[in-house]
């Protein structure tokens, strides 16, 4: 009766509150929510509180309804097949949107397609949200979701609250952010907290078939920030990168506009520690783009004896230098790991598989017929014959057909980071965790050799400018083109480019700062036969080592014309095979091309707003290849 009681009185307009108290929720969340709540017009309103049964009943919901399937081999974990026609982030539809069109993206020269940011207008955005939104959660349960980026109540965290009508939305925040009724506690005072809205564009009746009870609106997907006043709306996508909003939207994009304001970065960076045999630890950040190798590498498992990897985060760092020592602190604001699971197995990377053994939801993989997770690169853990469900509902048995393919290429695991066997015992030390290395690196099959340390911060600022990948299956483009990804942060920049680079370089202006060495890698390269010339993955610790031992101030680099090279004989190659010389030339032809390539596509895309120094150095660079 109590229960019954208590439905019945609580409700915004006429929508239900099924749980949760309204009225005790911080003031400026309830004057939010309100407008939200007539906006989408949800059937009822469901307050989360981060607890188990929440979870329990929210699993069940979407188990009943074939949306998630139990994978019976492991303990409390699902797979998830989604809309074929929704499978990765959607960077075409993902908007900045300011007043000022210069405050999102730079001045690029006339004719130029500007591809650091888009942006967008006010009103523009207020027509196609008016399009969306009014009624978008008509039928549906309207999750409100109060999480903290970085751990409760610390000082460098920042609070946002999601409102969503997807339940695999819900249960992949309590996996990646902190969930919890504690939230609002530190929200008293008309405290800032970042809005977000999320709605996969289903409202009921449908007027769509819906494909795998996988809600979704691909037509008219929209990801749009407003930095000003902190807030994200996401429409049409239940994909992990466009629809958990405090991870690329929140702890990039918007948490990178708070950064710049209040002098810290906000980067697309894994977090590791190194110890080396004497026992020294060093922490290192490391920028990759999208499925480039951050999640192998912040838990790899070193083939040389005597090193340890420990794991603080595996996609985004908040750092800023201590006022005190001057040192670079860095934070992991997430609580888990939402990787790539193709390529990941128990050689590659076991500690990842390890994680993701129980409390784990696997979107887009492979079934196995014994309700196991498979996914390319498994072959040699699975027993032929084994009978593969595919992501696509097709049955094969391993071994069988060869062009079989049972995940989506950006399939994803998505597990609690405290669950992975190395994470470090510092992880969510709300100080941080000191940085004595950058690292950033993309795919290049081609001239960019294996390490390159940079000759000082302006000139690592340049390797950052210049960094470009092969595209991957993490978003929309397709074909393996190399296209340019300054920082690692072309798609997760949340302010002008050119004021981001400006950023990084003003870090210098304070003697006080202890300014991180910077390295640019590359683990991609290939030989003649399209093979890679270097093993990766657990040999990587080679490279890790000679960048520790620089950030030491060991005599072992030599000057290229690229930046510091290691010296012959420098990096530990026992028991490897490796052709040295082609995995560390630096064929002038390539980069004579590549520096005017990169002075053209630079300028073009910042115009005015490309930092002097950068100019500076392209031009240092040009001289140093012209001498080669
Ligand atoms: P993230 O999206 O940046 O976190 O990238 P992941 O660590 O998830 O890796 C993406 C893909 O690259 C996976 O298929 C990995 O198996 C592959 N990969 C990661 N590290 C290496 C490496 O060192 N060498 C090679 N060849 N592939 C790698
Ligand atoms: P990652 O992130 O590939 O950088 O790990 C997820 C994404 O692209 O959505
Ligand atoms: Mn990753």
């Amino acid at each position: 009766f109590v229960e019954v009681h208590y439905i019945t009185i609580q409700q915004v307009g006429n929508v239900p509150i099924t749980k949760g108290d309204f009225q005790s929720l911080p003031h400026q969340v309830q004057t939010w929510l309100a407008q939200m709540i007539q906006l989408c017009a949800p059937r009822a309103v469901y307050i989360c509180d981060g607890s188990e049964e929440e979870a329990e009943m929210v699993t069940n919901k979407l188990v009943e309804r074939g949306t998630l399937t139990k994978l019976t081999k492991y303990e409390n974990s699902y797979i998830c097949w989604t809309d074929p026609r929704d499978v990765a982030r959607v960077e075409s539809k993902t908007f900045i949107v300011t007043n000022n069109k210069y405050a999102s993206i730079p001045h690029s020269r006339e004719g130029v397609k500007c591809v650091l940011g888009q942006w967008m207008s006010p009103s523009d955005m207020k027509q196609e949200l008016d399009d969306r939104l009014p009624g978008c959660m008509a039928g549906r349960m309207l999750y409100v979701i109060p999480f903290s980026m970085g751990p409760i109540g610390s000082p460098l965290s920042k609070i946002g609250v999601q409102i969503t009508d997807s339940n695999y939305v819900l249960l992949s925040m309590r996996i990646m952010t902190r969930v919890s009724s504690e939230i609002w506690k530190h929200l008293r005072h008309n405290e800032e907290f970042v809005k977000c809205l999320h709605s996969t564009g289903v409202p009921r009746p449908h007027t769509q078939k819906i494909i795998n009870n996988w809600p979704c609106n691909p037509e008219k997907i929209l990801i749009c920030h407003f930095p000003d006043i902190r807030k994200v709306i996401s429409y049409g996508s239940g994909y992990g990168g466009n629809s958990l909003l405090g991870k690329k939207c929140f702890a990039l994009r918007i948490a990178g506009r708070i950064a710049y304001d209040e002098g810290w970065l906000a980067e697309h960076m894994l977090i590791m520690s190194i110890t080396n045999p004497k026992g020294e630890e060093k922490f290192i950040a490391a920028a990759f783009p999208s499925a480039c190798g951050k999640t192998n590498l912040a838990m790899l498992t070193p083939t040389m004896p005597g090193y340890t990897v420990r794991c603080i985060g595996d996609d985004i760092a908040w750092m800023r230098f201590d006022k005190q020592t001057g040192e670079l602190r860095a934070i992991n604001p997430e609580t888990g790991f939402f990787g790539v699971a193709p390529g990941t197995n128990m050689k590659t990377n076991p500690n990842a598989i390890l994680t993701c053994l129980k409390n784990s939801i696997f979107t887009n993989v492979g079934e196995t017929a014994d309700g196991g997770f498979y996914w390319e690169g498994l072959e040699n853990e699975t027993p032929p014959g084994t009978e593969i469900i595919s992501w696509t509902g097709e049955r094969y048995k391993l071994g069988e057909d060869k062009t079989k393919k049972s995940s989506h290429p950006n399939a994803r695991f998505c597990c609690p980071a405290r669950q992975c066997p190395i994470i470090h015992d510092r992880w969510e030390d709300p100080a941080g965790v000191p940085i004595s290395a950058i690292i950033f690196g993309g795919r290049r099959p081609e001239g960019v050799p294996l390490v390159i340390e940079s000759f000082d911060w302006k000139h690592g600022i340049f390797l950052a400018s210049q960094l470009k990948s092969e595209t991957t299956a993490a978003a929309e483009h397709t074909g393996k083109q190399i296209m340019h990804d300054p920082f690692a942060m072309r798609p997760f920049v949340g302010y002008n480019f050119g004021h981001y680079i400006q950023h990084w370089l003003d870090f210098e202006k304070d003697p006080k700062n202890k300014l991180p060495k910077i390295f640019h890698v590359n683990w991609f390269r290939l030989d003649e036969n399209k093979k890679f010339l270097w093993p990766g993955f657990g040999d990587n610790i080679r490279v890790l080592d000679w960048i520790v031992r620089r950030t030491n101030g060991e005599d072992i680099a030599e000057i290229s014309s690229v930046g510091l090279i290691p010296k012959k004989d420098s990096i530990n190659l026992q028991g490897l095979i490796v052709d040295w010389d082609k995995l560390m030339s630096v064929p002038k032809d390539y980069w004579k091309d590549d520096i005017e390539e990169t002075l053209s596509w630079l300028d073009g895309q910042l115009g005015d707003d490309l930092p002097h120094d950068i100019r500076i150095q392209i031009e240092q660079q040009k001289q140093r290849i012209s001498q080669i």
